[in-house]
């Protein structure tokens, strides 16, 4: 919708359905966080009034996708909604191999388990927590290559998801390329702050690999949320439309990852997508052993009807402006304030570094869990921690070797919250701005031995916070 001055942001929707929110006070907010060892991920979703912890599966599906939902054909084989599923997955890939999966980790499971294997080796942007474990599972190694820039939070780059190609060209060199199973490209770069990835980017990396006879694939749940960054930052994009834009950078891979819970608009699902006839013969096996049968994989026809219709929408106009638009209203807004986020904003979420919040904090007493948990108790908002809870690692003597970065993410479901819910939020800071000084750090009193930041228990450091406080 063209407006000849900037407005407020309105949603490009009204509400047909409403699902109640519980309104606590701090005292519970406080004593329920306390029953949670001050980890959020084990709270109640039903005590969280504003839930930032993922965009993934979190989203509203619209009118037309519950509609989608009735129709479903749950047939075993052959179903008309895998069909309409598949000809949109087509027409937006290009790719003649589509591979129905529940999520997008066991397309990475069905793709990596083939590719990899010790002794190769995958290279990528930044590869995803997920691809990362699918990929070391197979004994393969998986190797991020970021130019140096990128990791300067404070630097406006249009692009700073891109991958680095000098990188990329030595790598090959030094690892031969016989050892490269694929080159992957996260679109947009989720666990490097959401930031895009540009077309020259992905089209310079197409090159490489006809140069080296290599695999490049797409890691894409978010590819419209990338289309918006090319029409609006790159030259030469601005009159195409999003869905074109998606359409030419899936064109330049060879197979299409996709976790359906972004940018497909859907609480469930996943896409391998291919072109070699031969590789996709291969993940069909395995879809088929692991998944379910190749026209439905691990989905229900609902699924796949509300899929291909979420498909459809997210590259709406009105709605990816609003979304990109959102999101960066968050951002500014805590920028303004003078909360110090990594700037420039991406496309679904958040990153705020902590460690720069909480000046006072040691690393060793976890800031970024300080602000995960003051988020909670003063707002009933939560959101999950990327700091040396989640990345950090120990050394001989047991020392915490920090993560590079302290930061914690908010994450913006999609097409969920309204722009007075993200005002709240932004107000709920104010207390944290006001507070932080007096802020104190915390201790693990329980981890488990992977993704502890998951499960880990926290103890507040100088503060008697027993046992039989919790039960
Ligand atoms: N690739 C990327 C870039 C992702 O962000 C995710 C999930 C996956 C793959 C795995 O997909 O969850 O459907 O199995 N990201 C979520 C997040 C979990 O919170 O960022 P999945």
């Amino acid at each position: 919708m063209q407006t000849s001055k900037p407005r407020v942001l309105a949603e490009p929707f009204k509400i047909k359905m409403v699902e109640p929110l519980k309104v606590t006070t701090e005292a519970y907010r406080t004593e329920v966080l306390n029953k949670a060892h001050f980890n959020p991920f084990l709270l109640r979703a039903d005590d969280v009034f504003i839930d930032l912890l993922t965009d993934s599966g979190t989203g509203a599906m619209s009118d037309r996708q519950w509609a989608g939902i009735m129709m479903g054909d749950e047939s075993y084989a052959g179903a008309k909604s895998w069909e309409h599923l598949e000809a949109v997955v087509k027409d937006l890939t290009g790719m003649p191999y589509i591979l129905p999966t529940h999520q997008g980790r066991a397309a990475e499971r069905i793709l990596y388990g083939i590719l990899g294997g010790r002794g190769k080796v995958f290279i990528s942007n930044t590869h995803f927590d997920t691809t990362r474990a699918n990929i070391e599972f197979t004994g393969a190694m998986a190797i991020d290559v970021m130019p140096a820039e990128a990791n300067d939070p404070e630097l406006f780059l249009p692009f700073k998801g891109n991958i680095d190609l000098e990188k990329v060209e030595a790598l090959i060199r030094e690892k031969g390329r016989e050892n490269i199973a694929a080159i992957i490209i996260t679109v947009t770069n989720n666990s490097a702050g959401g930031q895009p990835v540009s077309m020259e980017n992905v089209k310079a990396l197409r090159k490489i690999c006809d140069a080296q006879g290599l695999l490049l694939v797409i890691d894409g749940c978010r590819i419209a949320e990338n289309s918006y960054f090319v029409k609006h930052r790159e030259q030469g994009y601005e009159h195409k439309t999003y869905k074109e834009i998606a359409q030419e950078m899936l064109r330049l891979g060879d197979a299409f990852i996709m976790s359906a819970k972004k940018d497909g608009l859907v609480n469930i699902g996943g896409l391998l997508t291919l072109i070699d006839e031969a590789l996709s013969l291969k993940c069909k096996n395995l879809l088929i052993i692991s998944e379910g049968f190749t026209t439905y994989g691990g989905l229900a026809g609902r699924d796949m009807e509300a899929l291909s219709i979420g498909l459809t929408e997210v590259f709406d106009a009105d709605y990816l402006n609003y979304r990109i638009r959102s999101t960066a209203y968050l951002g500014e807004g805590l920028r303004s304030k003078g909360v110090p986020v990594v700037w420039p904003i991406g496309g679904h979420a958040v990153y705020i570094d902590a460690h720069k919040l909480y000046p006072n904090i040691p690393l060793e007493e976890y800031p970024g869990q300080v602000l995960v948990c003051d988020l909670y108790t003063k707002g009933g908002i939560r959101c999950v921690e990327v700091g040396s809870v989640m990345l950090g690692k120990q050394d001989e003597a047991g020392k915490l070797i920090p993560a590079a970065n302290e930061l914690v993410r908010l994450a913006i479901p999609r097409r969920v919250y309204t722009q007075s819910h993200i005002d709240y939020v932004l107000e709920v800071f104010d207390d944290i701005l006001e507070l932080r000084t007096q802020a104190r750090g915390y201790k693990i009193t329980y981890e488990p031995p992977f993704l502890r930041h998951f499960t880990a228990r926290f103890d507040k450091i100088g503060e008697i916070t027993t046992e039989t406080q919790r039960a």
